[in-house]
Order: structure tokens, then C-alpha cells, then sequence
């Protein structure tokens, strides 16, 4: 599959020129500011079906040609996108099917993605256009890749959907009595007697049967990779060479992104924290987990493919970007392995939804504006960071997310009702990022063998070879950190038989009995004991979930106190696997990180990242990249490595001061190790 090469950091964002068509004027002041704001990549026609295809079978390229023709004179690339993400109203009124159905009923022609993804005719339409777009623009010297769709997103509940659900199933199950087995439908004599009975789930009907909210999920994933599939059919054949991306939306619940690593050449990331909702060190941090995430899908360099370069339209609270936020948060996702720095939106729509959303031109149509300014400004600094194109991330440390744990987690009925994996697993990047290590955030299925430490919270799911791949990497000298409610339930979501955490328990040595639920504000001591082997003493709160523990073949390094649990296992550890039984407070995985790094082997892109700060560190050609990025919301020292500040140009200082929102990208010419 093609790579996506791009030889320079793509600067630039979503461009609709159809909006304009009445506007020629339009498109030369676009190109003009363009060439200022020094951008050099536009995803072009994102939502242009009705200008491509105003009734149906009269196509119209002309514009598009006319567009893509000025950009290219002007050295602007082209994402080009399928238009597939919004439908023109004629469609929907001639074929009503390739409208959804949700809880009964055809929805109705509006808004956008949210198409059904089984229909023939949609698909046939899509393969129509495609096949079109591929003819006239494969070979467009502009356009450098595909934008398929936008944020392909939900789900279709009509009778095709049905008939899709259930030949997946016949599939995966092969029988109804291996189907009843896995979703243990004895319990409430759910029991199947034919496929037909088969209903996917929804509020007016089956909502509670575990195993098929799960594999509904799972169809549903699977589907949006089918269309996805069928997008690119067309494309890939007549233009071979272009590489294709879908923009993602991170930690977006519906869709189970490793699974598209097959038909998609890059990824592509929308990226819109709520800068200001609370201190930009905790805003940053969960972006910086949201883009080692999307790393993670493909686990390469990937796109930061929207953002707003000043508010977005639709928070709560539609806050601006303060000053240097903008340019701070580009470098951020560069930091993390993006080799773009793309927004949402380059114009300003005059009418619509939209209209209110940041954009790099307003509409006073003007370079006069800060926003501009600061964009300017960010692609004029991009230039002199071009050298990090295509470096990768190279991890020590990962952290397992799994969207199907995730889905099973929430399913599952106690022992509470908000399992905050989100949250619990973040608990642990943030003291990992705190530490100043590069993390790859990836799914229980990506190989482990590259890492040195494997922090597995709260793995209640164990996919087939999950347990056995774990106990290979920790036999292969790995740390493996595990948590509380782990190893409960198999793929299917039955529970396994023999103590938790199932077939986890002899690598952890420990067997939990029962885990218990604190309510908010309830806590427990983890109390660390004498001679611990990390070397920690005194006493954390801890909460949430709590773990009854035996310790088995571990032995044990802190134990609760204050309840009837006082005086049991807590921490464990059974030679390089850790196991946490309650949800500790930070200060807590703050200390237990700086101890356990270094005992497996992992050093600090930064000795003594002051806190607020973000280290990370890209690689190419045998140098090294390291980025540190200020969100301590004011002028803060620290210790940098030697070496090329790039984006100063000139060495280093070793101990600078950076600006409040500024950032150091440090070239190192020699190679570690
Ligand atoms: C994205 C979407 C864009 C635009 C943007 C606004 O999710 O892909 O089309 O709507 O949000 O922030």
C-alpha cells in the first residue's frame, strides 16, 4: 500500500471552495493568503457532493479541475476527499434506503454522516462517484492523497443492516448452538431457535444481552471498514499510487480503529481539546493521549488532519486559543508523530451551521487578523522544523487501550455503572508523561516484544493469545504492570471459570476473590511495606475498585488499610509483573513510575521534566528530535539536552527558560545506544 510522503510538514486544512462557485474572486484571494499563511496541503471538497453531482447522473468537474489546476500553479497539495460523508437531497427523496433507520423508523433527509452503510445503492453511488473523482483527478499533479469520506461515524438499523448482522454472525459462530453458548442465552431464556430472531440492539428491544451488544459493536466496526473498503475499490484501481487516509475522532466510541489498518494508508486525527475548560497542562495531557493513541492505530506517523486555529462552534463554551496556543498545540501533535499540522477551517462559510466556526480567513476576508497572524506564523515555523518529516516515535513504554475491553467493560452490569476506562487508564499516561517517556498507546493485539514495560490497566477482557503473548513478554525479560478487574471475561464476554484474573492469575501469582465498589469519597490506605522492593514507604489513598487479593506466588509490597480489608495484598509483585488492586491517587503512580522505570530499563527524554511540561522524542537517519512543550501557563526553566534547537537555530541552552506556551525542538546528531 502506498505511503503517505508528503515532503514537508503539510500545513494547511479542510478547503470548500464549492461554497464559493459564484466567487472567482474568492478562490484568487484564497490562493493569495494561502501562499502568506505559508500552506502547502488542503483537503479539498470534503462535503462538495451536490456541486460534483447536482442531479443525479450529471457530474460537474469543471470547478473542481478549475480549483485543483490554481492550487498546484500556486504549490498547494490536495488531500482530495470522496464526498461520501453528506448526500444531496435528491438522493435521499429517489432512495429512501440509503437513509437510516434508528429505533424503528427511516430517518428523514439532514445533517450529514449518517448514511446507512449496507445499502447497495448508496455503495453503488459512492463507487459511481469515486470511480469518476479517481478518472479526472487521479493523475492531478495537486493531489497527493485521499480523503475518504469525513468522521465516518453510527449506525444503521434497517431490515439490509439485519440481514449484514446476521451473516457476520453465521460467520464468526457457525451455529446457533455456538452462538447461544457464547452469549450464554439460557440466562432469561434468551435462547435462538433460528438466525431471523436475531434483532440487533436497541432501546425498544434487546438491550441487555451482553454478548450481542458486543458483536453488534463489533458488525458495526466491521461494516464502516466494508464501506471504507468499497470507497477505495475504485481508487485504488485506477489511481494505485495515492495513498488514502479517513480522519479519525481519537477516543470516539463507535468504531474500533485498529481494525481499519488495512484499508487505510495513513491516519488522520481531529484534534479539538477545550483549551481554557481547565489548566492547559491537564488539557494537554489528555491530547497528548489522544495522539499516542492514533499513532497507535497504525503505530506510524499520522496526520493532525483538523483543528481550530482559534474556537471551534460547538462546546459548551466556545473559548478562543489563547495566544502561542495554536503553535504550541501543532508542535505538540509533531511531537507525538504527526506530519501535519492541518485546521478546520480555512474560510469562514458565510452561512450555515458553521458559520460561527474559527477559520484562518473570517469574514472580514482579511491577513489582518490574529488568527491569521498566528497562522502565518505557525507555518513559517513549520518550515524550519521540515527535517522531522517521516521520524518515528520509538517507544519504551507502552500502555494498552482496547476499544473491545472498553465496549465489554460499560456492558457489563457492576460492579459499578461509570467504569471510567477513559480514566483509568489515563491515571496511568499522565504519570507516565510526567516521568518524560515516550508512550505508544496501542490495542492488546499490536506485538509487545519491542517494549520494555507494558502497563495493562484494568484489562477485564483477554482477546484469544492475549494472556499468552503477556506471559511471553514478561518471559522475554519485559515489566508488565497489571490492575485491578482484570482477566474476568474471554472475547465473548463469558466470564472465566477458575478465579481471577482468569488466565492471568499464575503470571500475577495472585488470586483476586472479589472486587469491591467504593462509593466517591470512600478510600482505602495502600500502606507500603517495610523493604518494598521499589523502595517507596508511607501510606496512598486509593478507591473505586478495590480487589480482594490473595497472594499466591507474589509476593506483597503495600497492603490496605482501613476497612475489613486492612492488612491484605494491594500490590503485589511476582518477578516483573506488578498488579495495582484498587485505583490509586496520582501521587501514588507518580512515585511508582520513577521507581519502576529505571528497575526496567527506561530513561527520561528528560532528567527532572519540570512538571507542567511534555517531553517526547521523534527519530530519523540516526538523530534524534526531542520536542518540550511548556503548558505550565507561564515562563518555566529546564534542563535541555544538547544539541540544535530548531526552531531557534542555533544550540541549545542547557538550562533555558521557555516561554509561557513555548517549546524547544531539539536536534541531537548522536544516536543513543
Ligand atoms: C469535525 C468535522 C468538520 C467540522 C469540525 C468542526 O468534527 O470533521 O467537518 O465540522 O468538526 O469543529
Amino acid at each position: 500500500m502506498p505511503e503517505f510522503r508528503f515532503p514537508v510538514i503539510g500545513h494547511g486544512g479542510d478547503y470548500n471552495p464549492d461554497q464559493w462557485l459564484d466567487r472567482p474572486d474568492v478562490l484568487e484571494q484564497d490562493v493569495a493568503l494561502m501562499r502568506e499563511a505559508r500552506c502547502n496541503l488542503m483537503s479539498v471538497g470534503i462535503f462538495a457532493w451536490s456541486a460534483l453531482e447536482p442531479r443525479e447522473g450529471e457530474y460537474s468537474f469543471a470547478w473542481l479541475r478549475g480549483v485543483l489546476d490554481r492550487l498546484h500553479a500556486a504549490g498547494v497539495s490536495v488531500l482530495l476527499a470522496t464526498p461520501s460523508g453528506a448526500r444531496p437531497a435528491w438522493m435521499s427523496r429517489k432512495y429512501p434506503e440509503v437513509l437510516r433507520v434508528e429505533n424503528g423508523h427511516r430517518n428523514f433527509h439532514g445533517g450529514r454522516e449518517n448514511h446507512c452503510y449496507t445499502s447497495p445503492v448508496y455503495r453503488a453511488f459512492v463507487t459511481r462517484m469515486n470511480t469518476r473523482l479517481a478518472g479526472e483527478f487521479g493523475a492531478h499533479p495537486a493531489v497527493v492523497g485521499w480523503h475518504i469520506s469525513n468522521e465516518y461515524c453510527g449506525e444503521c438499523h434497517c431490515e439490509l443492516c439485519q440481514s449484514a448482522f446476521r451473516a457476520w454472525l453465521k460467520r464468526k459462530y457457525q451455529t446457533l448452538d455456538s452462538l447461544n453458548h457464547a452469549w450464554w442465552t439460557a440466562f432469561w431464556s434468551k435462547t435462538f431457535t433460528d438466525w431471523e430472531e436475531i434483532h440487533s440492539p436497541e432501546p425498544n428491544g434487546e438491550t441487555q444481552l451482553c454478548g450481542l451488544t458486543l458483536d453488534w459493536r463489533r458488525f458495526v466496526s466491521d461494516q464502516t471498514v466494508d464501506f471504507v473498503k468499497c470507497e477505495t475499490a475504485p481508487i485504488r484501481r485506477i489511481a494505485p499510487n495515492l495513498p488514502v487516509t479517513i480522519n479519525t475522532m481519537g477516543f470516539f466510541y463507535g468504531l474500533d480503529y485498529p481494525s481499519f489498518a488495512d484499508v487505510v494508508d495513513f491516519v488522520g486525527y481531529d484534534s479539538y481539546p477545550m483549551w481554557g475548560s481547565k489548566s492547559d497542562y491537564d488539557v494537554a495531557l489528555e491530547t497528548s493521549f489522544t495522539f499516542d493513541l492514533v499513532r497507535g492505530f497504525l503505530n506510524k506517523p499520522w496526520s493532525l488532519m483538523e483543528c481550530t486555529p482559534s474556537q471551534v462552534n460547538w462546546h459548551e463554551i466556545c473559548q478562543l486559543k489563547r495566544p502561542g496556543m495554536h503553535m504550541l498545540s501543532c508542535v505538540q501533535a509533531l511531537a507525538h508523530g504527526s506530519d501535519t499540522a492541518m485546521m478546520f477551517q480555512w474560510r469562514k462559510s458565510r452561512g450555515g451551521p458553521e458559520k460561527f466556526h474559527g477559520a484562518v480567513v473570517g469574514h472580514d476576508m482579511t491577513n489582518r487578523t490574529r488568527t491569521f497572524k498566528e497562522v502565518k506564523a505557525t507555518g513559517e515555523l513549520l518550515e524550519t522544523l521540515s527535517e522531522i518529516v517521516h521520524s518515528e516515535t520509538k517507544s519504551d513504554v507502552a500502555l494498552i487501550f482496547d476499544q473491545a475491553n472498553r465496549w465489554a467493560l460499560d456492558g457489563a452490569q457492576g460492579p459499578r455503572k461509570d467504569k471510567d476506562y477513559f480514566g483509568v487508564t489515563f491515571d496511568h499516561y499522565r504519570a507516565l508523561s510526567r516521568a518524560g517517556v515516550n508512550v505508544d498507546v496501542i490495542d492488546m493485539e499490536k506485538p509487545f516484544d519491542s517494549y520494555k514495560l507494558l502497563v495493562a490497566p484494568y484489562l477485564y477482557m483477554l482477546k484469544p493469545g492475549a494472556a499468552e503473548r503477556l506471559t511471553a513478554f514478561v518471559n522475554g525479560g519485559g515489566a508488565l504492570v497489571l490492575t485491578f478487574f482484570s482477566g474476568i471475561v474471554d472475547e465473548n464476554d463469558l466470564c472465566f471459570l477458575g478465579g481471577a484474573p482468569g488466565p492471568l492469575r499464575s503470571l500475577a501469582g495472585v488470586w483476586a476473590e472479589e472486587t469491591d465498589a467504593l462509593y466517591d469519597g470512600q478510600t482505602h490506605k495502600m500502606v507500603m511495606k517495610p523493604g518494598n522492593a521499589l523502595g517507596l514507604s508511607g501510606a496512598y489513598t486509593c478507591g473505586f475498585l478495590a480487589d480482594l487479593l490473595h497472594a499466591e506466588t507474589a509476593s506483597v509490597q503495600a497492603e490496605y488499610e482501613g476497612d475489613y480489608v486492612s492488612g491484605t495484598p494491594c500490590l503485589t509483585q511476582n518477578g516483573n509483573v506488578w498488579y495495582i488492586a484498587s485505583r490509586p491517587e496520582p501521587r501514588f503512580l507518580n512515585d511508582f513510575y520513577q521507581a519502576l522505570l529505571p528497575r526496567a530499563g527506561v530513561t527520561p527524554i528528560v532528567p527532572s521534566l519540570p512538571e507542567g511540561m511534555i517531553a517526547c522524542r521523534r527519530t530519523k537517519d540516526g538523530r534524534d528530535y526531542t520536542f518540550v512543550l511548556n503548558f505550565t501557563g507561564a515562563d518555566a526553566p529546564v534542563a535541555l539536552p544538547a544539541g540544535i534547537d530548531l526552531a531557534a537555530g542555533q544550540p541549545a541552552a542547557p538550562n533555558a527558560t521557555l516561554p509561557k506556551n513555548g517549546f524547544a525542538v531539539i536536534r541531537t546528531e548522536q544516536a543513543r545506544g
